[in-house]
């Protein structure tokens, strides 16, 4: 027996929805809390399984975590061992490859399984190393495993040739007691990596320039305990904004930073969607007479990849043909093959996609090849007329929490059955 979602099409949603904190930050904070030697209280963890895989990899490393009553995560690294991670939850997810860069940082020694992830196409990790041998460390890869080792972690002048987000952050994780000091240049600019900052310096860490395409860090010798709160999350944000566009009468989304969604935001009112924003929410009105629009993905600021494939449902409905360029993964277009299976048409090509609309969907029997596929085809069931029925959803559980109850209570009909 297997979990699916159901959904029947055609309801349109009102009311409000509220917004987790960012995912993307909180798999790298839960990494970065065992650089400290005291517990770590972080609030707004999504109740996502990437947040359970974690923690299971923390109770791995002897690490308590805890969740009290006002919903903090509160992760207590006082009695750490450094284990081998070698079991399988490592390859449940994409981000458990922080540990390398936090037990690197910590002992000066990682030992650690490939990590997973969605399948987007090749997702190499040599700018990751790159920057741990800068540092000091050599690696060797044997059986599967990871074994990372410095005697000192020295600072170092290190050049990113893509600016990568997860290589950013685990340089800064291996950096913050490294001796000395530690430039990243070409480094990722995305404000999950602010966040990250944030938190090590909040910590005691003595990083500058996070948001920047330079970023220095002058090694500390301690870190201890803090309380910090996660930005929300700008990709579960764009995910209801788009959703909203896509189905609403009057929805608001609350607990978003409207700078971090700017690229999607201007997108859409070239579109033609109906908005207002605010401080920390924006209400999307229905909009009934879309325009398609060329879109291309990029690092931050730029389109974000991660809102390619919702984006992607929503050009269905709109006048004319949308050319997609996805420069981050050129094979991230699975969303659109499922799509077509609710009729959506559209074709795809080497690292771009062409939506031609609008189009009547019909429910069908899709799945979710990856989290934000998962998205894109919850947006496609809201449009859909009858019921889809979306398999492979413990992606979608992965990194939006609650979608169903949070569906529901803005009125859609969707249901979850075991099949
Ligand atoms: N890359 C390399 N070598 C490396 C690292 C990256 O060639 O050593 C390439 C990648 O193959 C890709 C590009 O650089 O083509 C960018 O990858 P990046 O390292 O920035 O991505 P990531 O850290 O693996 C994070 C998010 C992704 C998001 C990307 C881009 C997490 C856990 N994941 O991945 O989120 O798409 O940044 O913004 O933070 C998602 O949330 O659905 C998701 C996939």
């Amino acid at each position: 027996m297997t979990e699916v979602i159901k959904i029947e099409g055609g309801h349109k949603l009102n009311g409000t929805v509220r917004i987790d904190g960012s995912k993307n930050a909180t798999v790298a904070l839960i990494p970065a809390a065992i650089l400290a030697n005291e517990p770590v209280t972080i609030y707004g963890v999504p109740d996502i399984s990437d947040v359970g895989a974690l923690t299971t990899i923390l109770n791995y490393l002897n690490v308590t975590v805890e969740r009290n009553i006002d919903g903090d995560l509160i992760i207590d690294p006082s009695h750490m061992k450094n284990v081998p991670l070698v079991e399988d939850t490592v390859t449940r997810l994409r981000a458990s490859y922080y540990f390398m860069g936090a037990l690197l940082g910590k002992y000066g020694r990682a030992e650690i399984k490939m990590p997973g992830g969605c399948d987007l196409g090749p997702r190499p990790i040599d700018l990751h190393i790159k920057g741990f041998e800068a540092l000091g460390a050599t690696i060797t890869y044997e059986q599967g495993n990871y074994v990372i080792e410095a005697k000192n972690l020295i600072g170092n002048s290190i050049f990113l040739d893509i600016a990568s987000v997860g290589a950013t952050i685990n340089i800064l994780m291996a950096a913050v007691y490294a001796k000395g000091k530690t430039v990243i240049n070409n480094a990722a600019k995305e404000p999950e990596i602010i966040d990250v900052a944030t938190i090590l310096n909040k910590m005691g860490a003595n990083i500058r320039g996070a948001g920047t395409n330079e970023i220095t860090i002058e090694g500390v010798e301690r870190l201890s305990g803090c309380y910090h709160e996660i930005i929300p999350d700008r990709i579960e944000a764009g995910t209801y904004i788009i959703l909203a566009a896509a189905a609403a009468e009057k929805v608001v989304i609350e607990n978003i930073i409207p700078l971090h969604l700017e690229a999607l935001l201007s997108k859409l009112q070239d579109m033609g969607v109906n908005m207002e924003v605010d401080v920390d929410q924006i209400t999307i009105f229905e909009s009934p007479n879309l325009q398609a629009v060329n879109v291309s993905t990029n690092t931050y600021p730029g389109f974000a990849t991660d809102l390619q494939s919702p984006l992607a449902t929503l050009l269905t409905q709109a006048n004319g043909t949308s050319h997609i360029v996805e420069t981050i993964y050129k094979e991230r277009f699975k969303a659109v093959q499922q799509l077509q299976r609710l009729g959506a048409k559209a074709s795809v090509g080497t690292g771009s996609a062409e939506i031609s609309g609008p189009v009547q969907l019909y429910g069908s029997k899709v799945k979710a090849t990856d989290l934000r596929c998962g998205a894109a085809l919850v947006i496609g069931g809201l449009l859909a007329e009858g019921v889809t029925e979306i398999r492979e959803i413990y992606h979608i559980d992965r990194g939006y929490a609650s979608i169903d109850k949070k569906l529901s209570k803005l009125g859609a009909k969707i249901w979850r059955e075991k099949v």
